[in-house]
């Protein structure tokens, strides 16, 4: 494998991890989970999990990739031939969420345009459901929108010509241009919004320390969610970022760098998502408790009345916008290349066939997504695979590394090796038992939840057919595809 792939510079490596991490999970997810949570008591758990499962399993994700030089897949391979199949079971989580992941980055950036018109009048929410994505029943698909399609192929085009310029001219480049840009853009909308009448009241909302949450096991739950969510990890992303180090790399403080850059861009995303939510608390008068969301609700509904409330508003609301485009676009590229690295080795195809390859099929099935029934679809797959693909995965993994290969001496060897931070018993004794407990009983939890109601209240066939089967069908992908050989191989 000497032809492989590399990272001009350490930096660039860097920038990529970050681009990967710093996604719409830092936010639009972290600022309404840590205010749900027990606002500034949540960061008592929020470290903990960052320090006992986020940073270690990212220590150990770039200690696999950097070690065995492979996509996820083939370094598991290399660790125990039993566990090929969690690489190919992580890349196709990676796949369904590379189909969705451009819609919403769709979506982001037509309203990245709206902003300046104010095309969502003075109803936001009955703006996005039924003039923009002209919404169906939930279970049903109408068909494609046309205003989500045009922006998505866009989007496809781009991450197409970065993966296919490979992992230096391509997704280091590009990294190097949208993680700066992102840094502006949201400075400045951080700026502007902590500037607003009434965004101290946000803060203080955002800040108050609610500490019986701290007893509460939920709240620990939610931590170390978003922590594996935010961080990317179990995406099989950062093995495959890593295979890309050059021999003499240091991991374990690029571990550090990552995640502490990660949780500082969420710390931020917070300040100004709250100061914002301050000010349009202010303005319609209602109490910071009542205007709170997350997730698609809190971009496409709240932000637009936000926005609308401001004077001269459109470059505010263009930046916010712009902000999820830019974080999104290079989580996308970080998750579509899980796939373009398995699929160039498992089938000794060049780069460029795997990119046209990857990237062809995906787009096909993002077009799902982009029909008039594509919200709940979204809504459905990515609850589904986040809970029982990327969680229970990520568990697997870990247990498969530490109980069953035994692999953590040989892995903190080689991290001593080239690092200049030297990993104590900490890192083991986290990746032994807090991660696969906490991930054990988050699991155990969300199957209960579940099990016995319908997410969401959505039609049950609907969520058997596109939830459960999906995460499911992810699984089977990766031992089925676990049969055929690689090249090269008796
Ligand atoms: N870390 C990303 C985020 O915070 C998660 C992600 C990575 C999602 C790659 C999709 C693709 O949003």
């Amino acid at each position: 494998m000497e032809n492989r792939s590399q990272w001009g510079s350490r930096l660039g490596f860097l920038l990529a991890a970050m681009g990967s991490a710093i996604g719409l999970g830092n936010i639009w997810r972290f600022p309404a989970v840590a205010y749900e949570n027990g606002g500034g008591a949540f960061f008592i758990p929020y470290l903990f999990a960052l320090l006992t499962a986020g940073i270690p399993m990212l220590i150990m994700e770039f200690t696999i990739g950097h070690k065995y030089r492979s996509s996820a897949p083939r370094a598991l391979k290399r660790i125990s031939g039993g566990m090929e199949w969690i690489g190919w079971w992580q890349i196709a989580i990676s796949f369904v969420i590379s189909t969705y992941y451009p819609v919403i980055v769709a979506w982001a950036s037509m309203y990245a345009y709206f902003s300046f018109s104010q095309a969502w009048g003075n109803n936001p929410e009955s703006f996005f459901m039924n003039d923009f994505l002209n919404r169906t029943d939930p279970g049903t698909f109408g068909s494609i929108v046309p205003s989500v399609l045009w922006p998505m192929i866009i989007i496809w085009v781009i991450v197409f010509v970065i993966l296919f310029r490979g992992v230096n001219k391509g997704i280091e480049l590009a990294n190097r241009i949208f993680i700066p840009l992102l840094l502006i853009c949201f400075l400045l909308i951080v700026i502007r919004a902590v500037t607003l009448p009434g965004a101290f009241t946000g803060l203080e909302a955002f800040f108050a320390p609610d500490w019986s949450s701290i007893m509460d096991g939920s709240v620990w739950v939610s931590a170390y969610a978003q922590i594996f969510f935010s961080l990317s990890i179990g995406f099989a992303i950062m093995v495959t970022f890593s295979s890309y180090l050059p021999k003499k790399s240091d991991i374990t403080n690029n571990a550090f760098i990552t995640g502490f850059s990660n949780s500082s861009f969420e710390l931020l995303a917070g300040i100004g998502v709250f100061a914002a939510l301050g000010f349009m608390a202010a303005q319609t008068g209602q109490e910071v408790s009542e205007v709170v969301e997350g997730g698609v609700g809190l971009a496409f509904v709240v932000f637009p009345e936000i926005v609308s409330q401001m004077p001269a508003s459109g470059l505010f609301g263009f930046l916010f916008f712009a902000s999820l485009v830019l974080a999104g676009m290079s989580s996308m590229v970080s998750i579509s290349e899980t796939y373009i690295a398995g699929v160039q080795e498992k089938f000794n195809v060049s780069r460029r066939t795997s990119v046209l390859i990857g990237v062809g099929f995906a787009s096909v099935v993002s077009l799902l997504f982009a029909t008039q029934g594509g919200l709940v679809l979204l809504d459905t797959v990515d609850y589904f695979i986040n809970n029982y693909g990327i969680a229970l995965a990520g568990l697997i993994q870990v247990v498969g590394i530490a109980w069953f290969a035994r692999e953590l001496n040989n892995l903190q060897a080689h991290a001593d090796s080239v690092s200049d931070i030297l990993l104590g018993s900490w890192w083991q004794f986290s990746l032994r038992f807090i991660t696969p407990l906490v991930l054990g009983y988050m699991m155990i939890q969300n199957l209960r939840t579940d099990m016995t109601s319908d997410y969401s209240g959505y039609p049950s066939e609907f969520l058997f057919n596109f939830g459960w089967m999906v995460a499911i069908g992810a699984m089977i992908f990766g031992v089925f595809i676990t049969m055929k050989k690689w090249p090269n191989e008796k």
